[in-house]
C-alpha cells in the first residue's frame, strides 16, 4: 500500500513512510547511523549537536568525563554535511540541537534551510549542558524555551521540542506553552509515566506527538498510538531488527484496522479523539465529565458530530442506536446493526475507521480552535 494511504502522516511537508523514528543519541546518531536503518524508519533526529560556544564547551567537558559526543569545530559545516547525506533517503530529516541562546538556533536554521526539522533539546540532564542554558534548563525556564521556539519559527522552519516528562512544573502547561509559541511537534521522553502521559499531552495540544522511552515492541507502541501518539521513537533500542519488526507490525495493523493510531473508546481510557466513537450524551458515562471539562454543551456536541459527517456515508444509519453512524462505536466493538448498515453502503470496517478518523480530526480542530 502507498505509505501516505496507509498512515496519512506528513512531517515538514514530506510523507512519513512509517510512524517510527530514531531518537537522538549524542555521539551515535548521525547520518551513517540513520542510513543503516533507513528502510524501517519514517523520520530520524540526528544528534544532539552543540551549536554555540557555551554548548561546545559543555560537549568538551562531557568528552573529558568519558561520554561520547559529536566533536567538530564548525557546527554549520558538520550539520550541513550530515543533513546532505540524508537528502537522497526517504527518511524525514531532523536534527537535535543544544544551544545556549535563541539566536544560535535561528542562525543554524537560516544556514541549513527548510528541508530539516529543528529539534530543541530541552531534555539533556547532563550538568555541563544545563549550566550552558540548554537541555533541562529550558524546562525550568519556559520563557527561554518560548523565545527559542519563536526564534526558530521566525526562520520559517518546522520545530520539534524534545522534552522529558515530569521535569517541568506542569507538563500540560508546558505543552500548551510549546504549542502557543508556534512549535509543530512535541517529542516526549515519557520516563515512567507511560501512555497516561501521552493521553495528557494529546488532550492538551493539537501538535504532532512523538512518544519515546523503552518502546521496543509493537504492544508498547500500540498503547502509545491508542492514547494519542502520532509516532513512536527509539534511541537505545534502535537496532535494525527491532525497527524492522515494529515497522512490519504497525503496517499490518494499519492495513487491518484502517486507522493505525485509532484511540480506545473514551470509557476504556481513550484520549479526546475518542469522541468520534461516542454515543449521544444520554447516560451517565465518562462523556459527560469530558464535555464539562471542555465546556461544550450536550446540544453543541450532538450538532458538532452531525456537522462533521455531513455529506459523508456516516451521515446515515437508520437501524443504528442513534440513527446515524456518527454516534456509532469503534469497529472492534461487535455490532450487527452498524455492520448491516455498512454492508448496505458497501463500506469495509477499514473505510469506516478512515471516516471516523476524518471526524476525529474535525472534532479536535473545533476543540483547539
Ligand atoms: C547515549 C545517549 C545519548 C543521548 N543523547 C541525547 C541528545 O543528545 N539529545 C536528546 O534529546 N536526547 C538524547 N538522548 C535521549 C534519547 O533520545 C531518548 O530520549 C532516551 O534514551 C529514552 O528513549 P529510549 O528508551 O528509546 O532509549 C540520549 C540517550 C542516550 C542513551
Ligand atoms: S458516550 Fe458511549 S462510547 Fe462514549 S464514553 Fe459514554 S458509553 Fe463510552
Ligand atoms: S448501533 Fe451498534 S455501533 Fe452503533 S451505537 Fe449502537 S451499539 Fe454502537
Amino acid at each position: 500500500m502507498d505509505p501516505y494511504d496507509r498512515f496519512e502522516l506528513i512531517l515538514n511537508n514530506e510523507v512519513v513512510k512509517t510512524p517510527i523514528a530514531i531518537a537522538s543519541m549524542a555521539g551515535w546518531v548521525d547520518a551513517a547511523y540513520v542510513l543503516a536503518r533507513a528502510d524501517h524508519v519514517g523520520a530520524a533526529f540526528m544528534g544532539g549537536y552543540s551549536i554555540d560556544e557555551a554548548t561546545l564547551k559543555a560537549s568538551d567537558a562531557l568528552v573529558k568525563a568519558g561520554r561520547k559526543e559529536f566533536v567538530y569545530d564548525d557546527p554549520v559545516e558538520e550539520l550541513a554535511k550530515q543533513t546532505a547525506l540524508l537528502k537522497e533517503s526517504d527518511v524525514v530529516c531532523g536534527v537535535n540541537l543544544r544551544g545556549s541562546a535563541p539566536d544560535a538556533f535561528q542562525q543554524i536554521a537560516e544556514a541549513l534551510g527548510r528541508g530539516v526539522v529543528y529539534e530543541i533539546d530541552a531534555h539533556c540532564r547532563q550538568q555541563p549542558m544545563i549550566d550552558a542554558g540548554c537541555g533541562e534548563y529550558l524546562l525550568h525556564h519556559p520563557d527561554q524555551l518560548k523565545a527559542t521556539i519563536e526564534a526558530l519559527k521566525s526562520a520559517g522552519v518546522t520545530v520539534s521540542v524534545k522534552i522529558r516528562a515530569g521535569v517541568a512544573a506542569n507538563d500540560k502547561d508546558l505543552a500548551r506553552l510549546i504549542w502557543k509559541a508556534g512549535a509543530d511537534v512535541i517529542h516526549a521522553d515519557l520516563m515512567d509515566f507511560g501512555h497516561a502521559k501521552v493521553r495528557q499531552l494529546r488532550n492538551s495540544v493539537p501538535l504532532m506527538l512523538i512518544a519515546n522511552n523503552s518502546i521496543n515492541s509493537f504492544s508498547v507502541a500500540k498503547e502509545m498510538f491508542s492514547h494519542g501518539a502520532d509516532m513512536v521513537s527509539l534511541a537505545r533500542q534502535s537496532g535494525a531488527e527491532t525497527l524492522a519488526a515494529l515497522d512490519a507490525a504497525v503496517s499490518q495493523y494499519a492495513d487491518e484496522i484502517g486507522w493505525y493510531n485509532a484511540p480506545k473508546q473514551l470509557c476504556r481510557g481513550g484520549d479526546m479523539r475518542a469522541l468520534t466513537f461516542c454515543c449521544m450524551p444520554v447516560k451517565d458515562c465518562p462523556l459527560l465529565p469530558l464535555l464539562r471539562r471542555i465546556e461544550m454543551e450536550r446540544g453543541a456536541f450532538i450538532a458538532l458530530k452531525q456537522e462533521c459527517v455531513e455529506k459523508t456515508p456516516l451521515e446515515e444509519g437508520e437501524h443504528t442506536c442513534f440513527g446515524s453512524l456518527a454516534f456509532c462505536c469503534k469497529s472492534s466493538t461487535p455490532c450487527m446493526f452498524r455492520d448491516m448498515h455498512l454492508r448496505e453502503l458497501g463500506l469495509s470496517h477499514q473505510d469506516y475507521m478512515r471516516y471516523k478518523r476524518r471526524m476525529a480530526e474535525k472534532i479536535m480542530a473545533t476543540i483547539f480552535s
